[in-house]
Parts: C-alpha cells; sequence; structure tokens
C-alpha cells in the first residue's frame, strides 16, 4: 500500500480501517484543478486491500478524466469500501453509514454517488450521514442517463462503421445487468436489437433475457460470443491481453468503468480493426445529470441535451483519431488534457 501510494501520480488518499465489519475504505482524489473531487463509491468483496485500493486510485484517475471530457467544474475522486468478506444487510448498512461520516468529516473536498455495489438504495444509506452525495436531490438514479449516453454512443459508432445510425440490424451483447445494464438493455430491446445478455448471475441474465426477448449468454462465454458491439458494463480491466484476442465483435461501447487492463489495450484494439469507445466519455452521462442537475442548477431537459451531444463528442474524436493514425483513447485523452491545461473555465 506504502508502494501504490507514494508512487501514485494524484493527490491524496484518505484511508480507514473499519473494525466492525473488517474492511477498508479508500478515497482516492486524484485532482482538483477543475473543482472539488466527485465520483461514486464502491463497495465489493476485493481479495487484498491492495486490490480495493488500486482500484479505487485508478477510478479517481477515470473520474478526472470523465469531468474534463465534459468540461464540467469537478475533480476526480473515487470512493472504494474493500470488502474482505460478505456482510449482510443490517451489517451492510452501519457499514455504509460509518463510510457517510468518514465523506463527512472531508467537509466537501469529496462529494460521491452510486458505483458498482452501492445503487441508489444505497446511496440514501450514506446520505444519512453526509450531504455530499449526489442522487438525492433531482437527478436520483444515474442510471438510466448513463444507458442514453451509451445508447447514443452506440448510435454513432454504428454510423462511423455500417453507414446507418439505425441500430435495429445489430447484434449488441451486454455483459452485466445492473443500474446501467438494464435500462440499456431496455433501450435496445425497443430499437429491435437482436440482444445477447450475460452475467455472472446467470439466473438474472436468463430472467431479463426472456423479459426483453433476448438471449442469455453465459458469462464466461462472452469474450468470444460473436456480435457487432460488445457493450461491457460491469467490472473494469476486463479488455486484456487475454481477451482481446478472443473477441468477434466490431466495436466496444459500454459503461464500465476502466474497461482496459493496461493503457496498451487501446492499441491492441486498434491494431484489431475493434473501434473502442473510451469509456470516460460514453459512460459521461450519469455523471453530467447528477452533478449538472444537483450541483450546476441544469435542467433535466438541459441534461438530455447535454448527454446526446456525447454523439457529437464521439465522431469528433474518432476523427482526430483518424487524423492522427492512433487509438480513439489517445485522442480522448488529449481532448481532456487540453481542458485540465487550461484549467477551471
Ligand atoms: N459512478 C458513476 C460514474 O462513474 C456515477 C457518479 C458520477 C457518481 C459522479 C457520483 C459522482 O460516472
Amino acid at each position: 500500500m506504502e508502494h501504490l501510494i507514494r508512487s501514485w501520480d494524484g493527490e491524496y488518499v484518505v484511508v480507514r480501517y473499519d473494525r466492525e465489519a473488517e474492511a477498508w475504505m479508500f478515497i482516492a482524489i486524484h485532482s482538483t484543478v477543475l473543482g472539488n473531487a466527485s465520483g461514486g463509491s464502491r463497495m465489493q468483496v476485493y481479495d487484498s486491500p491492495t486490490d480495493g485500493l488500486r482500484d479505487a486510485q485508478r477510478l479517481a484517475a477515470g473520474m478526472t478524466y470523465k469531468w474534463a471530457g465534459v468540461d464540467f467544474p469537478q475533480g476526480g475522486g473515487k470512493g472504494v469500501i474493500a470488502l474482505s468478506r460478505a456482510i449482510d444487510e443490517k451489517e451492510r448498512d452501519r457499514l455504509l453509514e460509518r463510510y457517510g461520516q468518514l465523506v463527512e468529516s472531508l467537509r466537501g473536498s469529496f462529494s460521491t454517488g452510486a458505483d458498482l455495489g452501492v445503487g441508489p438504495e444505497l446511496v440514501k444509506v450514506i446520505g444519512r450521514e453526509t450531504t455530499h452525495v449526489f442522487g438525492l436531490r433531482g437527478a436520483g438514479d444515474p442510471g438510466p442517463y448513463t444507458a442514453l449516453g451509451v445508447f447514443t454512443g452506440m448510435e454513432a459508432v454504428a454510423a462511423e462503421l455500417f453507414g446507418t445510425s439505425d441500430l435495429g440490424d445489430r447484434t449488441v451483447l451486454v455483459q452485466g445487468i445492473g443500474n446501467v445494464g438494464v435500462p440499456l438493455c431496455k433501450k435496445l430491446a425497443e430499437a429491435g436489437v437482436r440482444l445477447k445478455i450475460a452475467d455472472i448471475d446467470a439466473d438474472r441474465a436468463k430472467g431479463v433475457a426472456a423479459e426483453l426477448g433476448a438471449e442469455a449468454v453465459e458469462a464466461e462465454a462472452v469474450y468470444a460470443e460473436p456480435c457487432d458491439i460488445f457493450a461491457p458494463c460491469a467490472v473494469g480491466g476486463i479488455l486484456n491481453a487475454y481477451t482481446i484476442p478472443q473477441l468477434r465483435c466490431r466495436a466496444i461501447v459500454g459503461s464500465a468503468n476502466n474497461q482496459l487492463g493496461e493503457p496498451e489495450d487501446a492499441a491492441r484494439l486498434h491494431q484489431r480493426g475493434i473501434l473502442y469507445t473510451p469509456d470516460f466519455i460514453i459512460n459521461s452521462g450519469g455523471a453530467i445529470a447528477l452533478c449538472g442537475m444537483e450541483a450546476l442548477g441544469m435542467s433535466d431537459d438541459y441534461v438530455v441535451r447535454k448527454i446526446l451531444s456525447i454523439r457529437d463528442t464521439l465522431n469528433s474524436i474518432f476523427e482526430e483519431a483518424k487524423q492522427n493514425g492512433e487509438s480513439p483513447l489517445a485522442a480522448a485523452e488529449r481532448r481532456a488534457r487540453r481542458v485540465l491545461e487550461r484549467g477551471p473555465a
């Protein structure tokens, strides 16, 4: 842990060991160049607390890029509650309250909200102890907003690759049927997409598939499953040296944060001719809605228009990447760095 914290390119990490639940809390503040840090809080079992810390640091950096990508006056941060074992609901709620107290103690240097393992209902539990939470006033559940951004991004990708933004003739494979996966699958089903879905909870995948007329795919078989667009909407790190050679899709368009195992994976996808939409751009819909409506006073209509403009952002990223013969990730990061170098608008 000492090594991870010392060698990090971010600002600081707040660490608390929760004796009662035998869990670690990490709040990683990556950059406050554009404003006070904010980002979701994630809770899951990790093999070791170090893995949780590493996740917090990487996800916080992702938030810095996400805020810069939409040019909102927010810095990048992320909370991780690293569980060492499964806990029951009562213990979980108490842990989240103590986590809320930790967030409150930072007096607004960090604001948080939903992420993997911390759905909108659990954000309410954190919110019992702190006012520095997004999702309780106005925007509510960010999942459908994130899904809207991913959907519009898929249309942009379809136009780029297949010459029409109509997704009706396409096969889309969604990995992870959670707070974003479900609303995304519903939109895709409405658009007449041939839908394939996978989840680590196989029964859940089968249930949602039956409801939406989709095909359930086994979680382990997901990478080699043929499709036009693969949508990772669960954990990060799933695009790596091991999975990329297996892929049988034309594009990756999903909501998961930190989809690449390592930076080189963007080049690996590029070499395979698979179009990768940078995660911090494509999944920014929830962040836009939460911060836009609850901190910046934007209306729901305005926020929706802003989310739909992800499509134009992606088009200019694809354009810049083509001109420079580089991956879309390289172009997207350069865009975000320009905003960070300029500083708050
Ligand atoms: N965790 C989500 C994301 O990564 C939503 C969120 C954004 C939560 C910003 C809090 C703050 O975009």
